[in-house]
């Protein structure tokens, strides 16, 4: 019999049920400007209330009678085993929520069999996720505008060890993030007379985290930035991205990396098309997490279309919102490949570092798991459009508390 999540082997001593726990536990334990970085959206957060819409909206037919003892979520991507058809998402500055933060949630991601993509922006080296973490690695490439320092970095990125690199194209602009200027948030991250008291509130975080940084080498910074952007990093106070980045670059990087290839930020199947006529491998259809443009389609609307114009021909990885396992196999019976989870996890990591990882990835586990048995499917092969019923979008003005 399987245990409950809270005491599974991952060891975490965290009462945790669901993601949403996590989330309550990370809210205590981080300053608030932290916490919110990780959690809100962008402008009026239309975009964080129609994701939720949109999973809302679909609802399963379950088939019964089927014979479920015998059930199984093993998939691969790009010819490698994954446990659960779930990857850990690119985010920034994850390092914050825990001390060397990117290495416990690879660790974590190693442990459970799910690849773990390393974001540009994270606060530990490429190097060192490599070296001290391994796993199925995967690297997320922001752009930088000086292009040649870009091609650095991806040979940096090969030279350790990674096997599929991930463009992000939905940003060529920094996101407007009002609640981060409110909050005196920025990245890198600096404690100054706005964010004092929040940092002064939370000093388990600042002993446990941002003092253990201090002592080691100093205000944590993006690691993966060569000195000369670290500069133009200080004085802009938020990570840069090239606003020049075009289909030529997609053609190029085909070009000089020969692993897998994902575009990540596509919510339009004449994209998805035109990054399989550039030879991607795969695309991720996203909005950031609704972290970037309000107005943006959720990715779950766009993805039928995706699926039914490349899905045949390339890997379609779909996120923004997947907190439940029983989101995920809808996604999955969309076609969908994948989901990548991002969120969730770093929940996970500021409430435990790598158990309480390793525990949200247990929990998306056991709850796609109970819904496959649910909707009468062995194997994700039985999980079809047949499924599922699409209700019209109803989208609620009620924000999630946050204050
Ligand atoms: C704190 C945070 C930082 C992020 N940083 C990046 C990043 O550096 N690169 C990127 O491509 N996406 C980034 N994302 C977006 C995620 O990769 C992913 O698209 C999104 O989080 C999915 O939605 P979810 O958080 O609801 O699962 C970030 C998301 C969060 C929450």
């Amino acid at each position: 019999m399987a245990l409950p999540s809270s005491l599974n082997l991952a060891a975490s001593q965290i009462q945790a049920y669901n993601l949403d726990d996590l989330r309550s536990c990370a809210r205590r334990v981080l300053p608030k400007g932290l916490f919110q970085y990780v959690d809100r959206g962008t402008e009026n957060e239309s975009a964080l209330r129609t994701i939720k819409a949109s999973h809302e909206s679909i609802m399963l037919r379950p088939r019964v009678l089927r014979g479920v003892s015998d059930r199984s979520m093993h998939t691969q991507f790009f010819g490698q085993a994954s446990q659960m058809p779930l990857a850990i998402a690119p985010t920034g500055a994850a390092g914050l929520l825990w001390f060397d933060g990117e290495i416990e949630m690879a660790r974590a991601a190693k442990h459970m069999g799910v690849p773990f993509i390393l974001s540009t922006t994270s606060i530990v080296s490429l190097e060192r996720v490599a070296a001290e973490a391994g796993g199925n690695l995967w690297f997320q490439l922001y752009m930088w505008p000086d292009r040649e320092l870009s091609m650095e970095l991806v040979d940096r990125v090969k030279a350790a060890g990674y096997e599929t690199l991930m463009i992000t194209a939905d940003t060529p602009v920094a996101p407007n993030r009002e609640y981060n200027r409110h909050n005196g948030f920025t990245l890198p991250m600096r404690i100054s007379h706005r964010n004092a008291l929040d940092v002064a509130l939370h000093p388990q975080w600042f002993l446990k985290v941002f003092a253990k940084y201090l002592l080691r080498s100093g205000v944590p910074s993006l690691e993966n930035y060569p000195a000369s952007l670290r500069t133009s990093l200080r004085q802009s106070q938020t990570p840069l991205k090239s606003e020049a980045l075009n289909w030529d670059d997609v053609k190029y990087l085909r070009q000089k990396w020969t692993g897998p290839l994902i575009i990540k930020g596509i919510l339009r199947a004449d994209d998805a098309q035109r990054a399989l006529d550039c030879g991607v491998d795969g695309v991720v259809v996203s909005n950031h997490g609704g972290r970037n443009l309000d107005a943006s389609l959720p990715p779950l609307i766009a993805l039928p279309e995706i699926i039914d114009k490349v899905g045949s021909h390339m890997t379609v990885f779909v996120d923004g919102g997947f907190n439940r396992g029983g989101d995920v196999v809808k996604a999955l019976a969309m076609g969908a490949h994948g989901v990548l989870a991002g969120r969730g996890p770093l929940w996970g990591l500021a409430s435990d570092g790598e158990a309480g990882t390793r525990l949200a990835l247990q929990i998306y586990k056991d709850e796609i798991d109970r819904v496959m048995a649910y909707v009468g499917a062995r194997t994700l092969a039985d999980l079809d459009r047949d499924l599922l019923y699409i209700a019209p979008l109803s989208i609620s003005n009620q924000s999630r508390s946050i204050e």
